[in-house]
C-alpha cells in the first residue's frame, strides 16, 4: 500500500470501516466509570486490549484510531497494541488533536496544531497510516455556530490535513455537530452543509488533495432535546443532502460518527444511507459508543466476561458492516439481543 490514495481507498472499502478507539483519558475514563471500572491506566489498557484483540474483527474493519497512550501501549503478553493490528492487517490511525479550547463565550475551538508536523512524523515512523482530528461544533438556535467559529474550524482542519498529506498520512476531518440541543434535522443538515463548504474552501486554498482525505461528519438528526423521531429515511434524505451540497466528487470516502445514537438507531440510519444509489462516494462507519458501548456494559471490566464481551462487539460489528453494504435488516438486532 504504497500512495495516500491507496490507504484512503482501503480504509472505506466496500463491507469494512473503522472502529473509533480514540477516546482521550478523560472520555475513556468516563466511559469506564459509567459501568463501574476504575479509572486507571492500567484499566484502560485492559479496555483497549478486549476490543482490540476480538478475534475476527478485521472481517469487519479496515482501520482502528488510537489515542497516543494506547499507541504507545501493549497487550498484557507484552505484544504491543501497532502489531496486534498489523497482524489482523487493519490500518493504524492516530488522534493528532489535543482536546478543546474554550472560543468565545460558548463555543469550542480545537487544540494541537503547535508541533504538529514533527509528532506526524514520529507517529508515521512507527507505524501510522492515518490520523484524525475532531473539532466540535454546537448548534444553539440561529445564534450557534458562529461564522467565526466556522472559519477557525475549517482553517485548522485544512492546516491539519496539509500537514498529514505532505507527512505521508492520510487525514480523517471531523467536523461533529453536536447532537446535544432543541434543534431540528433541517438546522442540524444547514449547519454539516455550511460548515463541511467552508472546510473545503480552506481545502482548496491550502492544496491539500480532496482525493487523499476521508470526511467524518455527523448524520443529520434532530437534536437530544428536541422530542423528535426521525425516520432512517429522513436521516438519509437530510445528510446526503448535506454532503451533496458541500462535498466534492473526487473526495474519495465519508465515515460517520455515532455521536450518542442508540446503536440500533446508527446501525437503521446507516443502513437507508446505504441503500440510496445516487451517492457517488464511500460512505461507511467510524464509531466508538455505538461500536463498543453494549460490550463495555456486559463486560464492566469482569475478566471472566471478556470472550462473550467481545461475542457482542463482533456480532455489532458485523451489523453494521452489513448496514454500510445495504444489507442490514431489523430482525437481525435479536440475534445481538440473545446475547445480552
Ligand atoms: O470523536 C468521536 C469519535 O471519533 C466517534 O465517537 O461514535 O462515540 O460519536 P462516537
Amino acid at each position: 500500500m504504497n500512495t495516500l490514495q491507496d490507504i484512503t481507498a482501503a480504509l472505506v472499502a466496500p463491507g469494512k470501516g473503522i472502529l473509533a478507539a480514540d477516546e482521550s483519558t478523560k472520555s475513556a475514563n468516563k466511559r469506564l466509570a459509567a459501568v463501574g471500572i476504575a479509572e486507571t491506566s492500567e484499566m484502560r489498557r485492559v479496555y483497549r486490549e478486549v476490543f482490540l484483540t476480538t478475534p475476527q474483527i478485521e472481517k469487519h474493519l479496515s482501520g482502528v484510531i488510537l489515542y497516543e497512550e494506547t499507541f504507545n501501549d501493549h497487550i498484557r503478553s507484552g505484544v504491543p497494541f501497532i502489531d496486534i493490528l498489523n497482524q489482523k492487517g487493519i490500518l493504524v490511525g492516530i488522534k493528532v488533536d489535543q482536546g478543546v479550547m474554550p472560543f468565545g463565550a460558548k463555543e469550542l475551538i480545537t487544540d494541537g496544531l503547535v508541533g504538529l508536523p514533527e509528532r506526524l512524523k514520529v507517529f508515521k515512523e512507527k507505524g501510522a497510516h492515518f490520523a484524525k482530528w475532531r473539532a466540535v461544533i454546537t448548534i444553539e438556535g440561529d445564534e450557534l455556530p458562529t461564522s467565526e467559529n466556522i472559519h477557525e474550524h475549517a482553517v485548522s482542519l485544512a492546516t491539519y490535513a496539509k500537514n498529514c498529506q505532505e507527512a505521508g498520512i492520510v487525514p480523517i476531518l471531523e467536523p461533529e455537530v453536536l447532537l446535544q440541543g432543541g434543534h431540528t434535522r433541517a438546522r442540524a443538515g444547514e449547519v454539516i452543509t455550511e460548515v463541511l463548504q467552508e472546510i473545503f474552501v480552506e481545502i482548496a486554498a491550502q492544496g491539500v488533495d480532496p482525493e487523499a482525505l476521508i470526511i467524518k461528519s455527523s448524520m443529520a438528526i434532530s437534536g437530544s432535546d428536541s422530542g423528535c423521531k426521525d425516520t432512517p429515511e429522513e436521516v438519509a434524505e437530510d445528510t446526503l443532502s448535506a454532503f451533496h451540497n458541500s462535498i466534492p466528487e473526487e473526495v474519495t470516502g465519508i465515515v460517520f460518527l455515532s455521536g450518542g445514537q442508540t446503536a440500533a438507531c446508527v446501525t437503521a440510519n446507516l443502513q437507508a444511507i446505504a441503500e440510496r444509489k445516487e451517492v457517488m462516494w464511500q460512505l461507511t462507519f467510524s464509531f466508538a459508543r455505538a461500536l463498543q458501548g453494549e460490550a463495555l456494559v456486559y463486560w464492566a471490566g469482569d475478566d471472566e466476561k471478556i470472550a462473550h464481551a467481545q461475542d457482542i462487539f463482533l456480532k455489532r460489528l458485523e451489523l453494521v458492516a452489513l448496514a454500510r453494504d445495504g444489507r442490514y435488516r431489523s430482525e437481525m438486532e435479536e440475534e445481538l439481543q440473545a446475547l445480552l
